[in-house]
């Protein structure tokens, strides 16, 4: 589904992903973990094409060339992003922008996808105005279920958000990644975590860790996690299996 090939992207002549290669085959999900700053948020919007970078490299979606496309074509093509922190648009509703998503759906499975997300008494307001933290994830997880995109990329899903909307958004992008319906199972994820919760909620196939700009190992997610969690990521660095 994915296929990204010697990534490299910079800012203001600074290199942030250093040759990222990385494959996400269909119906899997994966896991991007990784210290603050060591370019997750970078590869996601590079991904969806966002940001003012200079990127080289190749990155393919369903065996499309899609780097030299502008988000709205990526989008149209498949993928979804859900940012960590989004921008609130004023002059349009939640409502309105469901509505342009989903111009083909019918009004009950949009009703579902609504109340699913307890999202209903957002609609007549703008996009993430003074939206909590709660409700800016619920809102962006709707967005998602929504769209339907071939590929789903989810920036920190728990940040900021309390135990019982990680159940709610937890539950949505369960619903995404390990779907009941057989159309919905060729579905890709590439989710970024800090704190493993939303791991209970997803069947994820694989992790990979990212340090300062680079892919350094890949691997069963949970033992990924469950090595970080006991010996940091400078226990990464040290680590002589994948190398
Ligand atoms: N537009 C930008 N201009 C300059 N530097 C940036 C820009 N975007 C990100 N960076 C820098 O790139 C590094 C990686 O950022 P980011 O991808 O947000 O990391 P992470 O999500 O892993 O915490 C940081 O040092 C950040 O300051
Ligand atoms: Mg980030």
């Amino acid at each position: 589904m994915l296929k990204i090939h010697n990534l490299t992207v910079s800012a203001r002549g600074e290199e942030i992903l250093k040759g990222i290669s990385l494959e996400i085959p269909r119906g899997e999900t994966h896991i991007l973990l990784g210290p603050n700053g060591s370019g997750k948020t970078t590869l996601l919007k590079a991904i969806m094409g966002m940001g003012s970078f200079q990127t080289s490299g190749s990155i393919m979606l369903d065996g499309e060339e899609i780097s030299g496309l502008t988000i709205d074509e990526r989008a149209r093509r498949g993928v979804g992003l859900a940012l960590q922190r989004s921008p609130a648009i004023p002059e349009l509703t939640l409502g309105g922008l469901l509505k342009i998503m989903g111009q083909d759906y019918d009004p009950a499975a949009m009703a579902e996808k609504i109340d699913s997300l307890n999202c209903r008494y957002l609609l007549n307001r703008g996009v993430n105005v003074n939206f909590s933290g709660g409700e800016m994830k619920r809102s962006e997880m709707l967005q998602l279920l929504v769209q339907e995109p071939k590929l789903v990329l989810v920036d920190e899903p728990e940040s900021g958000v309390d135990l019982e909307n990680i159940v709610v958004i937890g539950e949505a992008l369960k619903r995404l990644l390990k779907p009941s319906r057989e159309k919905d199972k060729e579905r890709s994820g590439l989710i970024i975590t800090h704190t493993g919760h939303i791991l209970d909620y997803l069947n994820a196939d694989k992790g990979h860790v990212l340090l300062h700009g680079r892919i350094i190992c890949s691997g069963n997610p949970r033992d990924l996690f469950e090595e970080i969690s006991r010996h940091g990521f400078e226990g990464c660095v040290n680590c002589q299996k994948c190398s």
